[in-house]
């Protein structure tokens, strides 16, 4: 269920209005500063239970699953925030790094008038490419798309205030299976960094990009973050840190599901786990029982057995190669148009150019 509401926040004395379910952009240049709610910001988790109906199937199935979309309330934000600093987690650096190098090229090649990016949380790394945009002229959009009203709220508004010609039109929105109608404008990049595609497992992978492809036009483009297939010590290291973070945002799920569902789970009863999987090229994350014990999701009126050791997969990370990634496009309607990897190695990022609806 969405619940659409649009709240209007006061910068510099400039007012933004927008109706709820309205997405234009207002003409009154004056309304620079946007956030529009998609989900219910009343709700314990800015995310909305669309149906409980994931999480009973999860927990009812054999191999217990929880969707990794219950990582990212206010607080996982915040931890994920934490990872991304951690020297294991060489990600976000590398990504960062590749993309000062080449975001005033990606910029030129694809002229956009607006910047979507999907996932944005602190919007650190967009910075590299508003400059480039900014510096095209004025008239520019950055529209961030984030389940995490907090997340985004923050970086908007410093946003708003480090780039002054810029236009912010935030929405809190799920965007699987696809973004929200987006703001129209002449020329969109979309930025989806840090991975993050890689948290969706094949086929949700190409869906989402599917999604995304139906609120673009020819010509738009996506610039795509892809951590590449490496060593394995190297990649299951970044999921399982010697500070414990990462164990700490796996166990959030948890605590997410205890405040949406009146559940009862401890935390402190399950052990991070990240093991690679050579078939899927994958990361996996589970949360495994340290005993046998019973859990009870109030809500649902559903009692969840547990045996000792026994695991809950909760989250996927793929790892991609320049092959793998091609094919995932082209499922998608969108075409390779210029691939780039960091300099060490490790992590690239691919632009592709959207050649019509698929
Ligand atoms: N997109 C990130 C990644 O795959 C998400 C992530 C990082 C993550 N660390 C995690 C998800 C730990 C779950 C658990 O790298």
């Amino acid at each position: 269920m969405l619940i659409p509401k649009v709240e209007n926040l006061k910068v510099q004395n400039l007012d933004a209005t927008i109706q709820p379910g309205r997405t234009s952009i207002p003409e009154i240049l004056q309304e620079r500063l946007q956030i529009e709610y998609l989900l219910n910001p009343d709700a314990p988790s800015a995310i909305d239970l669309n149906s409980a109906q994931d999480v009973i199937a999860g927990l009812s199935q054999s191999h217990k699953a929880l969707s990794p979309r219950y990582f990212y309330d206010d607080r996982g934000s915040e931890l994920f925030e934490a990872i991304c600093e951690l020297p294991e987690y060489y990600l976000t650096r590398t990504e960062t790094a590749l993309l000062a190098d080449i975001a005033g090229a990606v910029v030129a090649q694809v002229a956009p008038t607006q910047l979507v990016e999907l996932g944005s949380g602190a919007s650190r790394k967009t910075r590299l490419l508003l400059d480039a945009l900014v510096a095209r002229g004025p008239g520019a959009w950055y529209v961030p798309i984030d389940v995490s009203g907090g997340a985004l709220h923050a970086s908007a508004a410093r946003l708003r205030e480090a780039y002054p010609g810029l236009g912010v039109h935030g929405i809190v929105a799920d965007f699987e299976p696809g973004p929200p109608p987006l703001p129209p404008a002449a020329r969109r990049l979309v930025a989806y960094l840090g991975s993050s595609i890689g948290n969706f497992v094949p086929p949700a992978d190409a869906r989402l990009l599917r999604g995304l492809a139906a609120r673009l036009h020819a010509g738009d483009a996506l610039l795509l973050g892809v951590d590449l297939v490496k060593g394995e010590d190297v990649m299951r290291a970044a999921y399982d840190d010697a500070a414990g973070v990462t164990a700490e945002f796996n166990r959030n799920v948890l605590r997410v599901i205890n405040r949406l569902l009146d559940a009862d789970f401890d935390p402190a009863a399950f052990d991070h786990v990240a093991r690679w999987d050579a078939a899927t090229a994958s990361i996996e994350m589970h949360l495994r029982a340290r005993r046998a014990h019973r859990v009870h999701l109030a809500a649902l009126d559903l009692s969840v057995a547990f045996a000792a050791g026994e695991t809950i997969h909760t989250e996927t990370s793929r790892k991609f190669t320049r092959a793998s990634v091609t094919a995932l496009l082209a499922a998608s309607a969108f075409r390779l148009a210029r691939w780039d990897e960091a300099p060490g190695g490790g992590f690239a990022l691919a632009l592709a150019t959207l050649e019509g609806r698929p």
